[in-house]
């Protein structure tokens, strides 16, 4: 067994596993010279030459312990049949949402226009051996919301737009659910030893509707591989609403975002292994910051099972040698 699964199933807590959330992207610069020369993002998820060597650069670079697979949430919009593109700088732009053609979407036409993704994961498989290895997907409520906004709701978010045809709303969901679950087993299929839910835009609802659009969608899919694969879920943003997540989710290892207090959650999230929480903006600072807060997660967290990553992705400023020192750090090497 690896050392990302040993300690998701809660069967050793003597040695941390590292990983990061955007580990294959932006802040290398191997990936910025591939990235200059497949200008269609799309495409280059796509690309299963590319793909497996984008992932694992950062294998190449770093002792972690697992390789996350190079691709994006929007994949499935795209498989979907709802055009996807990224302008430089501006990030996704999605075409207007045809509901029927999405709603009909077959799924044998869904994957075979991303089969080149699962094709990738088997490579990277075969490469990475002794890692575990990450599919991941976008999770019903951040994936409709970037269908129905048809980009980033970072600028322009009203929730009563989203929400207000609640028949539709419904259809969508569902119809997610189904496709998010293929995505999920067909990444296993091919290799996947571990699967991340990013639910990146949970915080943009408000408390009385995360039952409705975050836990129960979210739900319905960890139920869906209870013994067949560790989900880790990722519900950004709805602060100590993590407590009821995992309680009515009951996902195998929840990812905590920058927000949340490390002691609060090792003392409340019990019985499941916890991830990630560092505020990805400290790698930006002084050695001496970064080294003190790495060594506060491990401290908090040293009697729970935990996995040592951001609470959000690398941003695109950091430099690669800040990721280097944290891993020694937490290995040990710095004293
Ligand atoms: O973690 C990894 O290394 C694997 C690759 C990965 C990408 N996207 C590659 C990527 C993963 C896991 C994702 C997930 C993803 N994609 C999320 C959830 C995680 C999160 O950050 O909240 C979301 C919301 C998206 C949607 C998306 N894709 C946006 C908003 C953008 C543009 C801005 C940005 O964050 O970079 C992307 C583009 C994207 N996805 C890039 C990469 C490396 C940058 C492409 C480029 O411009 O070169």
């Amino acid at each position: 067994m690896n050392t990302l699964l040993e300690c998701i199933n809660k069967k050793n807590n003597s040695y941390t596993p590292i990983w990061f959330m955007r580990q294959a992207g932006r802040y290398l610069p191997e990936f910025r010279e591939i990235r200059k020369k497949n200008q269609d993002f799309i495409g280059l998820c796509l690309n299963t030459e590319l793909v497996p060597e984008i992932t694992i650069q950062p294998l190449k670079r770093f002792d972690i312990d697992a390789a996350i697979i190079f691709s994006d949430i929007l994949m499935i919009p795209f498989g979907l049949g709802q055009g996807v593109e990224f302008q430089k700088g501006m990030g996704p732009k999605l075409s207007k949402l045809e509901v029927e053609k999405i709603l009909s979407n077959r799924p044998v036409d869904f994957i075979n226009k991303l089969n080149p993704v699962y094709e990738s994961i088997s490579k990277v498989k075969k490469i990475a051996k002794n890692k575990a290895v990450i599919g991941f997907v976008g999770a019903p409520w951040t994936l409709l919301v970037y269908m129905l906004n048809k980009g980033s709701p970072k600028n322009n978010f009203d929730i009563n737009n989203i929400i207000n045809d609640k028949n539709l709303v419904e259809k969508i969901l569902k119809k997610l659910e189904d496709v998010i679950c293929l995505h999920i087993s067909k990444q296993v299929q091919a290799g996947a030893d571990v699967i991340q839910i990013f639910d990146s835009w949970a915080g943009l609802l408000p408390e009385k509707e995360l039952p409705k659009y975050c836990y129960k969608p979210t739900f319905n899919i960890v139920k869906e591989f209870k013994n067949k694969v560790p989900i880790i879920c990722f519900p950004r943003g709805i602060k100590n609403n993590y407590y009821d997540f995992c309680s009515i989710v009951k996902p195998d290892c929840i990812s905590i975002d920058y927000e949340v207090d490390p002691k609060w959650a090792a003392k409340n999230l019990k019985d499941i292994s916890i991830q990630g929480g560092l505020d990805p903006k400290i790698l930006l600072t002084e050695r001496d910051a970064i080294g003190k807060s790495v060594k506060k997660y491990l401290d908090t967290f040293s009697n729970n099972h935990y996995i040592f990553n951001l609470g959000h992705g690398v941003l695109p400023e950091t430099k690669p040698e800040t990721i280097s020192f944290i891993i020694d750090t937490i290995r040990n090497k710095n004293g």
